[in-house]
């Protein structure tokens, strides 16, 4: 096929001339449009419009690509549906766990099944699972109706994959296998029309031993502080109200940049922009969490006071093993020091149980810090095994055993946690409205905890932050009324 790039001095937003551009996003344009032609003939030839779906599986960073996908397909001229009927269904998928990889293969035999029935559906997978070394070759010789395979460094460049995919008719597969450009200003669309994830980093430097992102994400890249002020002062143009920054380490943010700026600088500038009104972040490292941060949450308007610590062993000794860089000493004196600048924050954490060599009484520990700390919320994961990190050659504690953990730690934080919601009960708060509920007339909205409130409203609320007050709790939300 000629894919050649034009010369550099050719125009890059130009979309009609005959060699695509080789800059970006120029280039990606000029395929986007070459698919968009195609897609409309299609659509005139099939005497309807054609359709995608994209499944999302895993973390907030495969949420904000699958919407960055979104974008594209629908500058493309394709319609979204809520069916795998359609014309081009796309799975993004995770491989932070095995049954992540399961869900996906599981899934594969009904698409294809599928495909028989539709001859000309395009079946394409991408995200972090197609990184892992074997799996696109599994995937191109067991699963042979599959038309793209694509990985996490290349989601930009999905229109010049499906150009190639209509030109040749095909398989297209492309993994990188480290990061090229940070490509900004493509489409997306967002999910919500008031609340957006904003990537601060890609990748991950930690190598934590259990973890294998690192390994399907690559090193950590900061985005400039200017791109990233640039897309929230857009979003408040738009009327977002409520961002999330997002990265694996988002407190390492910046180190790299040519000119370094600190996660802490750059909360304080993102607090200067018009029309946010509420700031959070995702996920901060405990090695790395610094007192100005905390200092710049104290003296914010904005930012929420909610903070997601991930523990994932109270056990000094597996922590080690873990390659986390701090002990349970240092992360309990952590969340002394978040209580004392902020003393209303609600905490959450992610804790993994039966890590390599887990023994009862490290397993004791976790729970120790479980009791100490009242976490808000928990996350709780039974380690899985994932091969090429350092944790998959250690000795592995037996599932039954880890299982039995697994009951007795879900116990201790869900009393905790029933303790944690009863604390607001009776309190008016502000509530940002998300939608509206299943139960009719009611409304579903967050606090700035983060706490699910459900109470009687009006549609037009939705998007608007709203003082509710707290009157009855359900153990993990709570049942409201508004106040004028
Ligand atoms: N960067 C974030 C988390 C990314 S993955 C952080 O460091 O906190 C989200 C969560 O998945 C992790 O916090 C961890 O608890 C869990 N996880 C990662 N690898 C795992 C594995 N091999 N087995 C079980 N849980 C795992
Ligand atoms: Fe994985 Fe650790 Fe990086 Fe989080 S910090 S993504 S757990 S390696
Ligand atoms: Fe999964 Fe990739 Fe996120 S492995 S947890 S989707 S970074």
């Amino acid at each position: 096929m000629n894919l050649k790039a034009g010369s550099g001095d050719r125009e890059h937003t130009e979309t009609s001339s005959v060699y695509p551009p080789s800059e970006e996003p120029g280039r990606q344009n000029y395929f986007i449009e070459k698919c968009r032609e195609h897609v409309s003939a299609l659509a005139v030839s099939r005497g309807r419009s054609l359709t995608f779906h994209i499944t999302t599986l895993g973390c907030q960073m495969n949420a904000k690509d699958s919407e960055k996908l979104k974008g594209i397909l629908l500058q493309i001229g394709y319609r979204w549906t809520d069916s795998e009927d359609a014309d081009f269904v796309l799975y993004n998928t995770c491989t932070v766990r095995e049954n992540a990889n399961l869900k996906v293969y599981g899934h594969l035999g009904y698409l294809q099944s599928l495909k028989k029935k539709q001859p000309d559906k395009i079946i394409a997978l991408c995200g972090c699972m197609m990184q892992e070394a074997d799996v696109p070759e599994k995937i191109r010789k067991n699963y042979r109706l599959v038309d793209i395979v694509f990985g996490t460094y290349n989601i930009y460049k999905l229109a010049e994959i499906l150009w190639e995919r209509f030109f040749t008719g095909k398989p297209v597969v492309e993994i990188w296998d480290d990061a090229g450009q940070i490509v900004e200003e493509l489409p997306s669309y967002r999910e919500f029309p008031f609340k957006s994830g904003v990537n601060i980093t890609y990748g991950c430097d930690n190598f934590c031993s259990y973890c294998i992102v690192p390994y399907v994400r690559g090193r950590e890249r900061s985005r400039k502080p200017e791109h990233i002020l640039a897309e929230v002062q857009k979003l408040a143009d738009e009327g977002v109200v409520e961002i999330m920054l997002l990265g694996q380490n988002v407190n390492s943010y910046g180190k790299n940049l040519p000119t370094p700026v600190t996660f802490a600088d750059l909360l304080r500038r993102v607090e200067r922009v018009d029309g946010i009104r509420r700031i959070r972040f995702m996920t901060p490292h405990p090695k790395d969490f610094s007192e100005e941060v905390l200092a710049v949450m104290r003296d914010s308007e904005k930012i929420c006071h909610q903070i997601h610590l991930p523990l994932q062993s109270g056990s000094t000794r597996i922590l080690k093993k873990m390659n986390r860089r701090y002990t349970k000493e240092q992360y309990l004196a952590l969340v002394d020091t978040i209580r004392e600048y902020l003393p209303d924050a609600s905490i959450s954490t992610d804790i993994i149980v039966g890590f390599p060599g887990e023994t009862e009484e490290d397993f004791e520990e976790t729970l120790d810090v479980v009791r100490q700390v009242r976490y808000d919320a928990a996350y709780t994961f039974l380690y899985s095994k994932r091969s090429g990190t350092p944790a998959a050659k250690m000795e592995q504690v037996p599932e039954a055993v880890a299982g039995e953990r697994f009951g007795r730690l879900l116990d201790t934080i869900h009393e905790n946690q029933a303790d944690a919601i009863r604390k607001n009960l009776g309190r008016t708060l502000d509530v940002l409205v998300e939608k509206e509920n299943d139960v009719h007339g009611y409304l579903t909205g967050r606090l700035e905890n983060n706490t699910l409130v459900h109470f009687p409203g009006d549609t037009g609320l939705i998007g608007k932050i709203v003082p509710v007050k707290l009157t009855q709790e359900k153990g993990f939300y709570y049942f409201g009324e508004t106040v004028s």
